[in-house]
């Protein structure tokens, strides 16, 4: 009996290492696809930084290549859509979606000194993006959502900050009625979304990621305006 017993336990012992290196070589595998990607569009936006670096941050992580393009499908660009990336990062989704014909501009914003300042060397070099970009540094709670219409976030901070974040982008639907559209990637405080009668959750799905795998989304339309 303790004979297969042990031979249980070490067979379960070569499983776990086999599965382990399993790991480490697909990790191995995708960041050298995103290394290439990043080659191919002319930008440097990988980086390990995934640690916070200021109040109520979730720290730096950029969507995976297969991600952005996942989200361009499932969304669909309308003609003129003015995007901004919520806590842009090294600004990979803003350079991804400038080359898009139909979009007319594309805003980030970043808290992050140093990755604003890649971000926007990125805006500059990116191989072919045809619309313009602006990078503006500064926290996404105190800037003017005006002209927006599709508002990308990658779970970029606490519940705190996306109340008054939300609170921005309702007041700019005060100001300037228009329909917008809402992708929030990693959703884990949509219940500040849900909470908004002026929003409505239209989808949700997975999409894929380097780390995780694969990684929730959903997908929110507001239309008119907010009520305060
Ligand atoms: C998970 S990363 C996503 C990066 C980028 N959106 C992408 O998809 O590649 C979240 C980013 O949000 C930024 N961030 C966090 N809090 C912020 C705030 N209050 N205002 C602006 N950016 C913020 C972080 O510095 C980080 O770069």
């Amino acid at each position: 009996m303790d004979t297969v017993i042990q031979q249980v336990t070490n067979n379960l012992k070569r499983y776990e290492m086999v599965r382990k290196a399993g790991r480490g070589a697909e990790r191995y595998l995708l960041n050298g696809i995103e290394t290439v990607l990043d080659f191919r569009y002319n930008i440097h936006t990988r980086s390990n930084d995934v640690n916070p670096a200021f109040q109520d941050d979730e720290g730096y992580d950029p969507i995976s290549y297969p991600g952005l393009k996942c989200i361009q499908e499932k969304v669909g660009i309308a003609e003129g859509e003015v995007l901004v990336d919520i806590g842009c990062g090294r600004g990979r989704a803003i350079c991804l979606f400038s080359r898009l014909p139909a979009v007319a501009r594309c805003i980030g914003i970043e808290y992050h000194l140093g990755h604003a300042r890649i971000a926007q060397k990125n805006a500059h070099n990116v191989r072919g993006g045809v619309a313009p970009i602006t990078v503006i540094h500064g926290d996404a709670a105190e800037q003017s959502y005006d002209d927006t219409t599709l508002i990308f976030l990658f779970n970029p901070f606490g519940e705190a900050t996306m109340r008054r974040t939300i609170d921005r982008i309702g007041l700019s639907l005060q100001e300037r009625p228009r329909p917008i559209r809402l992708v929030y990637v990693n959703p884990k405080h949509e219940n500040v979304l849900a909470e908004q009668p002026w929003l409505t959750k239209i989808d949700s799905f997975f999409i894929p990621n380097r780390i995780h795998r694969s990684l929730p989304t959903s997908l929110w339309r507001a239309t008119g305006h907010a009520q305060g």
